[in-house]
């Protein structure tokens, strides 16, 4: 593990929000060292998990077929050295997420937009079948505040989504468990010391087919140990214990902060 491209804090504390910023698509996908390691564990759970990690309606299959191809494209064009191995045999969103470290999922518009085709291997603690099928409402259900505050703008976002315009966020939490696949185990507050715990990040992309409109939703995760964000910044800590403190009481029940910052200054002293 080494440090994370990303330090979504906010030194105003923190706030729900879509947070989105456009993505040039030289960006799309985010190219490591970790590659290799990483799409022979996504190939691993795939086999071996294949219920936990993989879940498909049939709408999703020519959505699935495209997104392969813009996926190739992608790689061959900005990440050339990268080796192209398609597993044969499988279906094509499977085939699409074991060539990038990313997680992919496909959503159909009909009445609204529903979860169709997914390849998540790397959830943070949520679990993907439950969501097959399922609207942006009905997925963001656990998320306390989505339905007064984000529910309306990610709605029409997605409405109004284009292929020429792509966008992308970030999310954060803090975990008890460096893993990057936490299919479940949700908790209220955290295990163990801070010393064993993890930052954990997620750079997530929205992307519109051009030709089946579907829409393409990827998360890439990164871990990094506290300990390590802390000796590489001095204004880490003082930005998380912000948004600990400020996040409101049903946040932190829900992303597993209950107590947490206690926890963190008392291990601090
Ligand atoms: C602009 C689009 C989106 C926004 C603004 C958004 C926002 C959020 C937020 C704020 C959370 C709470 C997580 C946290 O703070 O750590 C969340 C959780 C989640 N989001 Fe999204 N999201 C978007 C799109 C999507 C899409 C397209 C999917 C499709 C799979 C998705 C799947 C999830 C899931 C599975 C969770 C965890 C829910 C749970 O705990 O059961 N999100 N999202």
């Amino acid at each position: 593990m080494s440090s994370l491209p990303y330090v979504p804090l906010d030194r105003r504390g923190w706030h729900l929000a879509m947070g989105l910023r456009p993505l040039d698509e030289s960006k799309w996908f985010e190219v490591d060292a970790r590659r290799d390691s990483e799409l022979v564990l996504k190939k691993k759970l795939v086999n071996e998990e294949r219920d936990v990690v993989v879940a498909i309606r049939e709408t999703g299959a020519a959505p699935s077929a495209e997104l392969l191809g813009l996926v190739v494209e992608n790689l061959a064009t900005y990440h050339p050295g990268v080796p192209l191995d398609i597993v044969e045999g499988e279906h094509p969103i499977v085939q699409a997420s074991l060539l990038v470290q990313e997680d992919l999922c496909v959503l159909v518009h009909d009445e609204k937009w529903r979860l169709e085709a997914a390849c998540v291997c790397f959830p943070s603690r949520w679990n993907l079948l439950s969501k097959l099928g399922a609207t942006l409402d009905d997925i963001h259900a656990p998320v306390p505040g989505y339905d007064q505050e984000l529910s309306r703008p990610t709605n029409a976002f997605f409405d109004r989504l284009k292929p020429e315009r792509s966008f992308w966020r970030l999310n954060w939490t803090l975990l008890d468990d460096a893993d990057l696949h936490q299919p479940s185990g949700r908790r209220e507050g955290l295990e163990s010391d801070p010393d064993q715990w993890f930052f954990r990040i997620e750079r997530q992309t929205v992307r519109k087919l051009p030709e089946t409109r579907a829409a393409v939703f990827s998360i890439r995760t990164y871990v990094a140990s506290l300990e390590q964000m802390m000796n590489e910044s001095a204004d880490f800590v003082e930005n998380l214990l912000l948004a600990l403190d400020s996040a409101p009481v049903a946040t932190k029940a829900y992303k597993g902060w209950v107590g947490v910052a206690q926890q963190l200054r008392a291990a601090l002293a």
